[in-house]
Parts: structure tokens; C-alpha cells; sequence
């Protein structure tokens, strides 16, 4: 069985997951910001802390709600009745609140409360059922799940389910799937679960090797219709799924991935960079979608070609994301065709002849330094007119 929707929330995690990455602490006010800015763009849930973890969590979680406009907001839980009751209580104030808890169901994570596999199953019976006497909206997440054995993973879901969770989530906690995997998973899940037709599978990805993306979406593929995600992919070790890239991937690609999400991607830059900002995480240059050279090229060969047509070279435009432009910066690689369009964007207007004199001064000045800026060119084009 396969989920027949096409729509795809996002829950972003930015504020919780991405938040645990060491170092990435934000203030209060940072967190109220961001908050806004996710319920802007059309983020579906935002899962805006861990009430129980401190009294600074609790107070952003409750502010939050209180402002929230749109998404549901969404607080995490132990599995235990303390953490739930606390994050009952800063939800309440938001419109759609929701309460996602969680424990770990692999034989690893088992061992660290030491319980039986039927102590876990009362336990999961009990905690799901006292949110659910709390609130609506229960998400569910049976931690470490990609190394989960298949039987009692089904067994504890369908538990959940009866217990009254609107949401599993299936979270890759060390990242450590793959894509075929992923997707294998939430197959098995729909077609083995007794009411997994009647709620939501979501998919939680870590980028321990690189494919916390790609396992997001496999997964939709199989029927997950919820990613979890966060902004530039910030996350414990080495991150959450992108929410950039998931939403940018489905956008570009929904020829042969026909789901739709609603995050009007045209923010993404800008919360990009308040994130980027907020958190002490700078955003690595070569970053899909928001790096600071996702949209630029310097080689002589892609800027021609970008010149003539940008479709040569790019599969998205960056307008589409927030950004200006694209970026020819123009250094040691760069051909005449961008140099001569740059000194036309400065007002120069140059011959042949003019143009094959000063492309030899900028290749000399190109190789003496990394990027050739509009200072330098405006320097070669006046070079001794001062005295003249
Ligand atoms: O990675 C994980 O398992 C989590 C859970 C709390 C959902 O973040
Ligand atoms: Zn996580």
C-alpha cells in the first residue's frame, strides 16, 4: 500500500534538533524570531523545543505558541508522564499544538532504561495514551528506528497508533540507512501495521554519511508524507536533513518525485542567513541551494554559457530561492566574455583590441589573487589616466 496523497508536510526541527548541535545555543528573542520567519515561509510544524530541558526551553516553546499564526507547534517529550505534562503546558497557548514523544526502541537503546521488550510496549501504551488525553495532535517516534528489529518495531507502532499517535515518526537517529533502505522501511511499515493507512509516517534524518537527504526522500517516496528537517541542515554531529534541500529537490525534480510541499521558497535565503547568524554556524561555500557558491561560476567555459543561456548551468534560478542573481565572479579561470560583460556593467565599453590588452593585465592580476573584484577592474581600466 502506498499513501495516495501528494502533499508533503515539513516539520522543521531547527529550533530542537538543530539547537542540540554543540555550540549552536540561541537566545530567546533568536528563537521567537526564527519561530516567525519558519510560520512565514509555510512551515507545517514547528517543533520548537524540549520543554522539560530547561526553563529557557520552556519559555520559548510557550512564547511561541502564544505567537504562533499558521503551523502547529510542537513539543518534545520523554517517555514519561513529567516531560509530557510539561510539554502539555507550553503548548497549550498555540492554535494547533501538538506533543511528539519519544523513546528508544533498537536493542542498543533498550539496554539504557533496561527494559524488556514487553516493559517498553506497557510503557509506549501508557505515555502515548496520557498525551493523547492532553492533546489532539500526538507524534510518536520510536528513536534509533532504522536499527530496530522489523517485528517489534511493527508491534510497538501499531501500539502507539492504538494508543491514539496522529504521527509516527521513523527517525534514522545515527544516520546510518540508505536510500533503498529508507525507503524499504516505510513500505514494510504501511503494508505490516494495522492503522498505518490512517495516520501520517514521517521521516527523520541524520547526515551521519552524507544521505540524510536522499533517505528523506526515498522515504516519501515509499509514503513517509512528513520530512523532518532542519534550516542548512543544522543538527547534532553531522546534521538534520536540509530543509533547503528536501524542498528545493521536490520543487525542481516533481517530474519524477510528483509531491508538493507548501514553503514558499522564496524565503529560504534570507532565513538561511538568520539561522546561519543566530546559531555561530557558518554555511560551508559549497553548500546545495544556500552556499555561497551555489549560484555563482567562475570558469571562462560556465560563465560563456551562463552568459548566453542560464540554463547551461543551473537547474534552478536564484530568484527562486530569495536570492538577486547568479554570481560570474570573475578570477584566474574566467574567459574574455565575462570580463567583457563585467567592464560593461561598470561602464566600460571596450573594442576588441582595448579588451584583448586588458584581458592579459587581469589574467596577470587574476593569478596574484582569488577573486578579481569591481575595484581591481575599475583600477586596470583607469591605470595611469591620473597623470595623463
Ligand atoms: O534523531 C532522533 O532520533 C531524534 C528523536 C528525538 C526524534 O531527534
Ligand atoms: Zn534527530
Amino acid at each position: 500500500m502506498t499513501n495516495p496523497s501528494d502533499h508533503v508536510l515539513i516539520f522543521d526541527t531547527t529550533l530542537r534538533d538543530g539547537e542540540q548541535s554543540p555550540g549552536a545555543t540561541m537566545t530567546h528573542d533568536e528563537k521567537l524570531e526564527i519561530a516567525e520567519m519558519l510560520d512565514e515561509m509555510g512551515v507545517d510544524i514547528i517543533e520548537a523545543g524540549f520543554p522539560i530541558a530547561s526553563e529557557g526551553d520552556f519559555a520559548a516553546v510557550s512564547e511561541i505558541s502564544e505567537n504562533s499564526k499558521n503551523s502547529v507547534i510542537c513539543g518534545l517529550s520523554r517517555a514519561n508522564f513529567k516531560d509530557i505534562d510539561r510539554c502539555a503546558e507550553a503548548v497549550r497557548k498555540a492554535a494547533k499544538p501538538r506533543i511528539h514523544t519519544f523513546i528508544g526502541t533498537s536493542p542498543l537503546h533498550r539496554a539504557i532504561p533496561n527494559l524488556t521488550q514487553d516493559e517498553m510496549a506497557d510503557l509506549i501504551h501508557e505515555t502515548v495514551s496520557h498525551a493523547r488525553n492532553l492533546v489532539d495532535d500526538v507524534q510518536w517516534s520510536p528513536m534509533d528506528a532504522t536499527r530496530t528489529e522489523h517485528d517489534y518495531l511493527c508491534r510497538v507502532i501499531e501500539i502507539a497508533i492504538k494508543a491514539g499517535a496522529t504521527t509516527i515518526n521513523i527517525p534514522d537517529t545515527v544516520g546510518y540507512t540508505a536510500p533503498r533502505e529508507s525507503a524499504d522501511l516505510i513500505r514494510m511499515l504501511l503494508e505490516r501495521v494495522p492503522g498505518a493507512d490512517e495516520i501520517v509516517f514521517a521521516t527523520h534524518c541524520h547526515n551521519d554519511l552524507g544521505m540524510a537527504t536522499a533517505n528523506a526522500l526515498a522515504a516519501v517516496e515509499a509514503g513517509a508524507r512528513q520530512i523532518e528537517c532542519t534550516i542548512n541542515g543544522l543538527g547534532e554531529r553531522a546534521g538534520n536533513t536540509a530543509l533547503e534541500e528536501v524542498v528545493m529537490a521536490l520543487k525542481v525534480r516533481n517530474d519524477i518525485m510528483p509531491f508538493q510541499t507548501q514553503i514558499d521558497t522564496t524565503k529560504i535565503m534570507n532565513i538561511s542567513r538568520r539561522v546561519a547568524q543566530v546559531s555561530g554556524f557558518a554555511v560551508q561555500y559549497n553548500k546545495a541551494i544556500v552556499g555561497k557558491n551555489a549560484f555563482a561560476h567562475e570558469s571562462g567555459i560556465h560563465q560563456d554559457g551562463m552568459l548566453k543561456n542560464p540554463e547551461n548551468f543551473e537547474i534552478m534560478r536564484p530568484e527562486d530561492i530569495g536570492l538577486a542573481g547568479t554570481s560570474l565572479p570573475l578570477g584566474k579561470h574566467s574567459g574574455r566574455a565575462a570580463l567583457k560583460a563585467k567592464l560593461n556593467d561598470l561602464g566600460f565599453e571596450v573594442g576588441d583590441n582595448q579588451l584583448k590588452d586588458v584581458f592579459v593585465r587581469f589574467k596577470d592580476l587574476a593569478d596574484t589573487k582569488k577573486e578579481v573584484f569591481d575595484d581591481d577592474l575599475v583600477a586596470l581600466m583607469t591605470d595611469g589616466t591620473d597623470d595623463a
